[in-house]
Parts: C-alpha cells; sequence; structure tokens
C-alpha cells in the first residue's frame, strides 16, 4: 500500500501557513488490511481510520457518485484499484486537491500549486456541483485567504450560482449551515463569507434573516436617506469592525462576531434565526442582548447616572461583568465609530461598573432589610456613586 500527505495539510505547506491537522490517503489496500495494522476504523459512510500511534486521519481512496438529492444522496466505492488522482478529483478545489508522497514529492493533477500562486479558488471537477456545503466551505476559505489576495475564479462562481438557481442548495440542513458559519466568524475576514453567498443568491435562502437587513440597507441607500444613512450601520460592516477587535477562531469571540452581526437585526428574526439554526445558547444570548442595547451603549458618553444604572442593570452587568465586556465589544463594533471613540465609551462604561459595583452595604442595615428592600437600597447606594463619579468627570 501507498500512503499520502492530502488536502489542507499540504495546501498550507505550500502557503507558508502554520501547521495543520493532517489528512492521509491510502491507495492500494483494503479495511482488513489497515486493521491487522492496529489502525481503528472511524468512518461511518466511507472508510476512514485512525492511526494507532498518531490518531492521525486514513481514508482509502474512493470515488464518490452522486445518487439522489442533498450531500446525503453520495454512493462511495472504493477497493485496492482506485487511484490517487481518482481521489483526488472528487474533492473541492484544486487547492484542496494535491498530495505529498512519502519521498516529499508534490502530486498535483489539477493545476493546485498554480492557482495557489495565482490565489484562485477554483474548483476540481463539474462534480463539484454535487455537494451543496461547498458553497459554505468556498466562502469561508474566500473569508481566511482573501488577506492573502485570493479571489473566487469566475467559473467557479457560476457554478455556485447554479447551486442556488438549480435548488441543490436547499438541502443543506441547519447543522451544516450553522457549523460552516460558526467556522466562518473565525476567519481573518468573516464579512466576505457574507458577500460570497449574497453574490451568489445562497445568501437569501441560507439566512434570510440576515438578507433582509441588508436588503433594508440597499433600500435606504437607494431611497438616499442621508440621515438615516449614517446611523444604519451594514451588517457585514459591522462584522468587519468586530474582527478588528477579537481573535481569530476563538469560540467567545465568535460570538462577539455573531452578536455584532447581527446588531441591527429585529429580535424577531435573531430568535427566528438562532431557533432554525440551533445555535448555542451563549451565541444567541449575547446577540439578542446586543441588539437590544447597542444604542444605548453607542450614546454611553452622554448618559446621565440614572440611565448608565438602567442599562448596567438590563445588561445584568453586576453578576455577569465578563460577558459585559463581550457586550461592549459586540455593540461598539460599529463602523460609524473610530477607535478612540470605541475605547472612550467602552471605558466609561467599565468605570461605571467598577464604581457601581464597589458598593458595600454595612452587614448591620442589610440584616435588618427584606430582599426587595435590599435590592432598593443597593440601587440607590449605586445610583449615588454613579453621580458621584460623573461629577468628578465633568471637574475633571
Ligand atoms: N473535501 C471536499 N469536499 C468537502 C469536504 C472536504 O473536497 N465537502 C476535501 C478537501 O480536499 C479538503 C479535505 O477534504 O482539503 C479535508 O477536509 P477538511 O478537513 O474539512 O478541510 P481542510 O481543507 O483540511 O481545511 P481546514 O483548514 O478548514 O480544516
Amino acid at each position: 500500500m501507498q500512503v499520502y500527505l492530502v488536502g489542507g495539510a499540504v495546501r498550507d505547506e505550500l502557503l507558508g501557513l502554520p501547521a495543520h491537522e493532517r489528512d492521509w490517503v491510502v491507495v492500494g489496500s483494503t479495511p482488513e488490511e489497515l486493521q491487522r495494522g492496529g489502525y481503528r476504523a472511524v468512518g461511518r459512510e466511507f472508510p476512514v481510520f485512525l492511526h494507532p500511534d498518531t490518531g492521525e486521519e486514513y481514508a482509502l481512496a474512493r470515488l464518490e457518485r452522486k445518487t439522489g438529492p442533498g450531500y446525503r444522496g453520495f454512493e462511495t466505492r472504493f477497493s485496492p484499484e482506485v487511484t490517487l488522482e481518482q481521489d483526488l478529483q472528487r474533492r473541492d478545489l484544486t487547492i484542496n486537491a494535491m498530495a505529498r508522497s512519502p519521498d516529499g514529492r508534490l502530486i498535483d493533477p489539477y493545476g493546485g500549486r498554480h492557482d495557489l500562486e495565482q490565489r484562485l479558488l477554483r474548483h476540481v471537477s463539474p462534480a463539484f456541483v454535487e455537494d451543496p456545503v461547498r458553497v459554505l466551505r468556498v466562502a469561508r476559505f474566500a473569508a481566511r485567504l482573501c488577506a492573502l489576495g485570493f479571489r473566487l475564479a469566475p467559473e467557479t462562481r457560476e457554478l455556485m450560482r447554479f447551486m442556488v438557481s438549480s435548488g441543490e442548495i436547499n438541502a443543506l440542513v441547519p447543522e451544516r449551515v450553522w457549523r460552516e458559519m460558526q467556522r466562518a466568524l473565525g476567519e481573518a475576514d468573516p464579512a466576505v463569507f457574507l458577500d460570497i453567498l449574497e453574490d451568489c443568491g445562497a445568501l437569501a435562502i441560507l439566512l434570510p434573516e440576515l438578507n433582509w437587513d441588508e436588503a433594508a440597507r440597499k433600500a435606504l441607500q437607494r431611497a438616499a436617506a442621508p440621515a438615516l444613512a449614517t446611523t444604519e450601520v451594514p451588517a457585514a460592516a459591522r462584522v468587519s469592525a468586530a474582527a478588528r477587535v477579537s481573535a481569530a477562531h476563538s469560540a467567545i469571540d465568535g460570538s462577539v462576531r455573531f452578536a455584532a452581526l447581527l446588531a441591527g437585526t429585529a429580535l424577531e428574526r435573531i430568535t427566528a434565526l438562532c431557533e432554525r439554526l440551533r445555535v448555542p445558547n451563549d451565541y444567541r444570548e449575547l446577540a439578542l442582548l446586543t441588539a437590544r442595547l447597542q444604542p444605548r451603549i453607542a450614546h454611553a458618553g452622554t448618559l446621565d447616572a440614572a440611565a448608565t444604572l438602567e442599562l448596567l442593570e438590563a445588561a445584568d452587568a453586576f453578576r455577569r461583568p465578563d460577558r459585559f465586556q463581550l457586550l461592549l465589544r459586540a455593540a461598539l463594533a460599529r463602523s460609524d465609530l473610530d477607535d478612540a471613540a470605541r475605547t472612550a465609551r467602552a471605558a466609561a462604561l467599565a468605570a461605571a461598573l467598577a464604581a457601581a459595583a464597589a458598593v458595600a452595604l454595612p452587614h448591620d442595615q442589610l440584616t435588618q432589610l427584606n430582599g426587595p428592600a435590599i435590592a432598593a437600597t443597593y440601587r440607590s447606594a449605586r445610583l449615588e456613586r454613579l453621580e458621584a463619579l460623573q461629577s468628578e468627570l465633568r471637574k475633571s
């Protein structure tokens, strides 16, 4: 049997990107031979095995044939006769369809290296259209690689449009859409993911709640309503601003980017989107809170002490200070605020929270009060503290 390194690891090594999870293809072998060698079978739909020592994935070279709609309608054929070239041909993009042999030779039958040099995301074969997840994958790779100058090949763009207009895209299940979207939010330029989906018509189908938001923005621009246009921040601009103030590939920062993206969307639409895609609770809570509170957070500098306290309470900031920090980042990720304005608002609210949270009532006083009275006493003490803070700031 022969073993080849394939897919993302070969692509990323050629791009000089950090080491990647490694996938291997095994040619000229059988499941029985691999199991005798101590490999553990894990694939349900096709033959994938884990290496006994490294735990890396080894897949038998295979052919795939479309037999029905959707990404489940595949027939997989594997046998020792399937060649490496055939296995590479069923893959999505040429840059993902290269292999490295044990002696270090690059095997590149579909021009992946050339496309890497030309910075092109190009499909390998017309079989690309058989797997609708690829529309999302290509948009996600564009979000990751566009900073390196990558763009979509025109013929691949056409195929993606065809996959939308032919209805193939409708076969995607919500879990797959969310999984790709969540990963795309963690990429260097998540707005590119949305751009590409909008361009091929998939956004309106896969994320209709969001598309409405974009359509509304365009309608506003068309109507040339400058007063509204200055306060309306497009979803794509918000997620780009969020990407600048958050880390890539972090689940927590992913929730900040998701919330920033939806900050101008109606609450019912956010709820509908989250239910449909089964978005995890922490993402959903932060998105709803951000959409509710971001207009007030954007005006943090002009709120009086009572309004500031109300905002801190509505954000549950006393009990959840860490989430409050995430909320500030998401709500302030607006392209109409420069870095200085963003930092000033975040600092004003962080200082207000610190001051109000430091209020401690004497033990004797607390023991004489019931629950609601304790809350009211805290409230007025916090209000007093915030008023004092504001008057100190006015003096300085
Ligand atoms: N692949 C494909 N079509 C899919 C999924 C995967 O052709 N729908 C192929 C590609 O050749 C890809 C390889 O399987 O390179 C491994 O897939 P995966 O691990 O999902 O992606 P990577 O390319 O390794 O990228 P990432 O850096 O996002 O993990």
